[in-house]
């Protein structure tokens, strides 16, 4: 059973795919914290309907980044966390965070990355005129959604598409590959050699 830890900023739909995820038996793990940015965040709600402790560090309320960091890290340790799930957090954690967790934190974004990383994904998919984008599930290392790529799913561009329609349909897979990263993780077969991921089978 491994102790994870989601930050969101947002509506949290992803907290509640891995939320029911685990009711289901599909994680071998717990949430043991739900830390958002966004005291308005829906994900925050989503974490108390279940009874799952949350936290916000509103960022404006920090002197400096080093110290905002700081706080969320020793709130990382205060809970024993073996696994970070960023699910629609909004902000580039700090390098402390990184190193302290390396190869324990994962990102879900809404492309095939390499292509369209950092914000407004689906808007660049669309304007650059892919016919595929998808989703992907990666490590964070220090760069802009760069670290190694752990599952992708791809998912068709129409060709009238909107970035709400192109969304939502991606959004049903992140749904699904997010909770399947988590439970590799938690099964301890994922490596990573040479900035690449190996699953265990
Ligand atoms: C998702 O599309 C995720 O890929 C991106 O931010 C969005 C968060 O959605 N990083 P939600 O808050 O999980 O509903």
């Amino acid at each position: 059973m491994i102790n994870i830890a989601v930050l969101a900023s947002g509506r949290g739909t992803n907290l509640q795919a891995i939320i029911d995820a685990i009711k289901a038996g599909k994680i071998e793990g717990k949430i043991k914290i739900v830390i958002s940015d966004n005291p308005k965040a829906y994900a925050l709600k989503r974490a108390q309907a279940c009874g799952i402790d949350n936290i916000t560090f509103p960022y404006k309320n920090y002197k400096t980044k080093k110290v905002y960091e700081q706080e969320i890290l020793d709130c990382l340790i205060s809970y024993n966390i073996d696994l970070i799930v960023l699910a629609g957090y909004m902000r580039i954690l700090g390098r402390e965070i990184i190193k302290e967790y390396r190869h324990r934190i994962i990102n879900i974004h809404p492309a095939l990355l390499p292509s369209f990383p950092g914000l407004h994904t689906h808007r660049q998919a669309i304007e650059y005129g892919v016919k595929i984008s998808g989703c992907t599930v990666h490590f964070v290392d220090e760069g802009m959604d760069t670290g190694p790529i752990i599952l992708q799913k791809a998912v068709e561009v129409k060709q009238d598409d909107t970035e709400e329609a192109l969304s939502d349909r991606i959004l049903v897979y992140e749904h699904k590959l997010l909770p399947m990263a988590i439970q590799l993780f938690a099964q301890n077969k994922i490596q990573v050699k040479n900035k690449k991921v190996y699953i265990k089978e």
